[in-house]
C-alpha cells in the first residue's frame, strides 16, 4: 500500500480526507502546523510531522519515503497576515519541488471549480499559478476542482437562524455544493485514476433561494430573503478592492463572485444539504441548551 503525504489535514477537508485514506488502509505522513489541532492523532499507520510548509527548509526530507502527496493547503480563513501567493502558490510549490527532488510519483492538488476562468480574483490567479507549475513539474498529477463545501454554506443557516437571508440577483443561480466526507473520496480515488483533472459536485443541485428555503425550513422560519441587487454588488466589491487589504477583501470578492454566477459540477456523492443543515442546527440547539 503507497504512502500517502497529506498537507491540510487540520482543513475542513483535510480532516476528512485523512480519515479516508486511513480507513482505506494507507499509510499517511500528515504535515501540519499545529500538532494540537489534529484529532485522528493516535493511529499506528499516521505520522504527524510538524513543519512549515511556507518555509522550504522545514519540509526537507518529508517525501523520501512518500509515493503520493496530496495537497489541500491553501487561505480560506486564516489571518496570518500571509497572501494566497504566499500560501496558495508558494507553499505548495515548496511542497512540488520537495516531492520532485524525492522522486514522489503523484501530486494530487485540491484548487477551486472554475478557478481557471477566475484568475482576475486573486485566490483564483494563485491557485492556476500552482497548477502550471504542476502541469510542467514532470509529475503525474491531478487536480481536483471542487465545487463549495457544505462547510461554506452554513452561512446560510446561520442568516436563517436570524431571520433574513440575502441573496444576489433573484437567488436564480444554480450550485452543487459537496459534503467534505463525499469529497473525500474522490481525492483519495484519484490515486488509483488517470484523470488530470477533476471537477466534483455534490448529488443535488439547487438555486440559491432553494438553498436559503432549506435552511429556513431545518432552523423552522418563516422565510425572508432579501435580493441584493447586482449594481449594489459590483459597487460593494470594487470598494472593498479599493479601500482594504487584499487579506481582508480576497475571500469577499470571491464568495461576491461565485454567488452570482451559476457554479455546476458533475455530480458525486450522497450526502444531502438538508441532513448537514438538521444536524448542525440540532448541535447549536444542544450548546444553547447544556
Ligand atoms: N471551502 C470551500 O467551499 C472550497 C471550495 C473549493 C475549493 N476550496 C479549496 O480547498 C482547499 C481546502 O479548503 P478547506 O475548506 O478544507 O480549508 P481549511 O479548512 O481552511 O484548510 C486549509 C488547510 O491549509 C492549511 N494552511 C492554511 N494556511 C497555511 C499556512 N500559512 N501554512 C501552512 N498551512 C496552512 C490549514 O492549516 P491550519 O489548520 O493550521 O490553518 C489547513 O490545514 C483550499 O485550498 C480551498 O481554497 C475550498
Amino acid at each position: 500500500m503507497n504512502r500517502v503525504l497529506l498537507a491540510g489535514a487540520t482543513g475542513y477537508l483535510g480532516g476528512f480526507i485523512l480519515k479516508e485514506l486511513l480507513q482505506q488502509g494507507f499509510e499517511v505522513k500528515a504535515l501540519v502546523r499545529n500538532l494540537k489541532k489534529i484529532v485522528l492523532n493516535n493511529q499506528a499507520s499516521l505520522k504527524l510531522c510538524e513543519v512549515e510548509v511556507t518555509n522550504p527548509e522545514s519540509i526537507v526530507g518529508c517525501c523520501d519515503d512518500v509515493e503520493v502527496v496530496i495537497s489541500t493547503i491553501g487561505i480560506t480563513k486564516q489571518k496570518d497576515g500571509l497572501s494566497y501567493m504566499d500560501v496558495d502558490f508558494q507553499a505548495n510549490l515548496n511542497l512540488l519541488q520537495e516531492a520532485q527532488r524525492a522522486g514522489v510519483s503523484q501530486f494530487i492538488y485540491v484548487s477551486a471549480l472554475n478557478a481557471e476562468k477566475l484568475q482576475h480574483l486573486s485566490i483564483c490567479k494563485a491557485k492556476e499559478l500552482f497548477v502550471e507549475k504542476l502541469k510542467a513539474s514532470g509529475l503525474r498529477f491531478c487536480i481536483i476542482r471542487p465545487n463549495g463545501f457544505f462547510s461554506d454554506m452554513t452561512e446560510f443557516l446561520t442568516m436563517a437562524q436570524k431571520g433574513r437571508v440575502y441573496l444576489f440577483a433573484k437567488g436564480q443561480f444554480k450550485t452543487n455544493p459537496i459534503h467534505g466526507a463525499d469529497l473525500a473520496k474522490v481525492c483519495v480515488g484519484a490515486i488509483e485514476s488517470q484523470d488530470k483533472e477533476i471537477e466534483v459536485g455534490g448529488p443535488e443541485i439547487f438555486t440559491h433561494e432553494q438553498i436559503a428555503r432549506i435552511a429556513f425550513t431545518s432552523v423552522k422560519k418563516t422565510p425572508k430573503i432579501i435580493y441584493i441587487p447586482e449594481w449594489l454588488r459590483v459597487i460593494v466589491i470594487r470598494l472593498l478592492q479599493s479601500l482594504t487589504k487584499p487579506t481582508f477583501h480576497g475571500p469577499v470578492e470571491f464568495f461576491m463572485t461565485v454567488m452570482a454566477m451559476d457554479m455546476v459540477a458533475p455530480k458525486y456523492g450522497n450526502k444531502t444539504l438538508k441532513a448537514f443543515f438538521d444536524e448542525l442546527n440540532l448541535e447549536e440547539k444542544g450548546k444553547v441548551t447544556h
